[in-house]
């Protein structure tokens, strides 16, 4: 099936983009790490790497998006074998959210155990400053009310049950330990727990729909992320979920200020090095 086809893929789709990238490379990761706008640097630490452009892929999607490479990355961090995402698929460029989460079970099949996902959004508790970075404790999956859930149609037991469990959707000890690392690393004073809520996209909010954010618990909003976690949670992966802090959203009809990419971008990169030297460091001891 092509990538950009709206129907799901069969079992032997996943499985087919899985065996042809066990045959690129002799890495067989544990750890998938899925690269947020800007933050694709993470995947240049790797040692050993071989990289896989998504177009040579079969099956896989392409991305179309400013601060996205477009390619997979297989390596070693800290002697962990890993693969990284340079790059990832969004609602908001016409995929729907069976192909826009494809690679999540390719991960699976790979042998992948654990997903890291790392998102920019835009900062909804007014607790938190640019440039901090939160710790994804839970979920709003809006575009799931709308009847956009990656699991809508048949169910294939080999990835997982018809009706997931999502209340434990982020790995407790990985939390854990990554907000102990935060400590040693000195950057404690960044670090927040909190609710991300993904949106559509890709519109940037209004002042009424930031306040509607805010009063139904969410800390921070984004376009991203949490299809891939319903995918990885449904086929028993662990979940560590990054988010950094790129912009305040404005939930204030006074305010000058306006939403735009170029500060998502310039916050990431302010950031960049911190989150790279977390996400080692994760990794390492996890
Ligand atoms: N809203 C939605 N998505 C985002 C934002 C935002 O303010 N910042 C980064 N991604």
């Amino acid at each position: 099936m092509s990538a950009s086809s709206l129907c799901s893929y069969n079992y032997e789709d996943y499985k087919h983009t899985a065996d042809w990238l066990l045959g690129q490379t002799d890495i067989r990761p544990k750890v998938a790490i899925i690269c947020g706008s800007g933050l694709g640097g993470l995947a240049n630490l790797l040692e050993k790497k071989i990289a896989i452009p998504y177009k040579s892929i079969p099956n896989f999607p392409q991305s179309t998006v400013e601060g996205h490479a477009g390619q997979l990355v297989f390596g070693e961090l800290k002697g962990k074998q890993c693969v990284c995402m340079q790059g990832r698929f969004h609602f908001y460029e016409g995929y729907n959210t069976a192909t826009a989460t494809y690679p999540v079970r390719v991960f699976f099949l790979l042998g992948v155990e654990t997903l890291i996902v790392t998102n920019a959004a835009g900062g909804i508790n007014p607790h938190f400053k640019v440039g901090d970075i939160m710790l994804i404790k839970d979920h709003i999956n809006f575009p799931g009310f709308a009847g956009q859930n990656p699991l809508c149609g048949h169910n294939d037991d080999r990835f997982g049950v018809r009706f997931p469990c999502m209340s434990d959707a982020y790995d407790k000890d990985l939390a854990q330990l990554t907000r102990q690392i935060a400590k040693e690393q000195g950057c404690d004073s960044l670090f927040h727990h909190g609710v991300y809520c993904m949106l559509a996209g890709p519109t940037f909010e209004t002042v009424a729909e930031c306040k509607m954010l805010h009063l139904l618990g969410a800390d921070a909003v984004g376009m991203s992320t949490v299809p891939e976690v319903v995918v990885a949670r449904h086929c028993g992966l662990r979940v560590l979920g990054l988010s950094l802090i790129t912009n305040a959203v404005v939930s204030d009809y006074d305010s000058e200020r306006r939403a735009v990419h170029e500060e998502v971008l310039e916050t990431t990169r302010m950031r960049t090095e911190e989150l790279q030297s977390l996400v080692r460091s994760v990794v390492e001891k996890m």
